[in-house]
């Protein structure tokens, strides 16, 4: 059994920065073209660039995931080019507006957080449905620590990522045996999201010690992960959400 995702490609939304970034490349090394998605056409472009340079496809879209029309167009144009045979719903958010106890945390804030992080994700599933089951697919959805224990102080990214848990296991459910559901929920990651944690010692040090591996992960240890899902050497996991958090939630 071998890793080799030659001939397929991977969509991995959020695919422009950190884990998604990471994601991406990842699954170009492993053979498969790969499309990163976001908002941000420069960041888009510089990843397409280090895809091809290491020798596969991809396909240049800005999406903001919360546009479920531009969701369908985008999912329909890169299927139309290269076909789609994996996606990866990575993009996420959780800005400080979002932070703080209930009382803290308004409408807005709440449905900005649950629009990109579960709503993007369903669109993008939803849209990529009829690809996935023609071409035996997976879903790989990007949740976190957070959507398997709770997190004080961040209300929203909670209930969105432990959505998307539950979101992993009914698409798994409709969508077998043509199409492998997964999710991960990584630990603390070394990127944008996470570097006012990383720049205060007190915080940063206090997630070190909490977490038995006694550091943040680099986004390339999510990547991994994700490969494997994507591959045959998971061909019987579905429905199932994996840890990748350093033994966070080992405790
Ligand atoms: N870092 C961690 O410690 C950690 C831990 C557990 C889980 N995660 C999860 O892993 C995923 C990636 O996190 P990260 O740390 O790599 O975050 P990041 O560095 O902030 O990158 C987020 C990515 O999502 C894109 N994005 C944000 N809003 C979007 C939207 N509405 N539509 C399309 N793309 C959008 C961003 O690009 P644009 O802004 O240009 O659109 C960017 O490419 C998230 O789902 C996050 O919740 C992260």
């Amino acid at each position: 059994m071998e890793l080799d995702l030659s001939g397929k490609t991977a969509v991995v939304t959020g695919g422009s920065r950190g884990i998604g970034r990471a994601i991406t490349l990842g699954f170009a090394e492993a053979g498969a073209n790969a499309v990163p998605l976001s908002r941000t056409e420069s960041d888009v472009e510089a990843v397409v660039e280090a895809v091809r340079e290491r020798g596969v496809e991809s396909h240049v879209e800005t999406l903001d995931v919360t546009d479920t029309r531009a969701v369908e167009a985008v999912f329909g144009r890169i299927d139309d080019d290269l076909g789609i045979d994996v996606v990866v719903n990575n993009a996420g958010v959780n800005p400080d507006s979002a932070l703080g106890t209930p009382e803290a945390v308004d409408d807005e804030g709440f449905d900005f957080v649950t629009d990109v992080n579960l709503g993007g994700a369903f669109a993008c599933a939803r849209a990529a449905e009829e690809p996935l089951s023609e071409n035996g697919g997976t879903l790989i959805n990007v949740a976190s620590v957070g959507g398997l224990v709770g997190l004080p102080r961040q209300h929203p990214y909670v209930a969105s990522k432990h959505g998307l848990v539950g979101l992993t296991k009914s698409l798994a459910l409709d969508w077998a045996p043509d199409v492998r559901v997964n999710c991960l929920a990584p630990g603390y990651v070394a990127t944008d999201l996470t570097s006012e944690l990383q720049e205060n010692e007190t915080l940063r040090r206090s997630i070190e010690e909490r977490t038995p591996l006694d550091r943040f992960a680099d986004p390339e240890e999510i990547a991994g992960p994700a490969v494997f899902l994507a591959s045959d050497l998971a061909s019987y996991a579905t429905g199932s959400t994996f840890a990748v958090d350093g033994g966070w939630t080992a405790r």
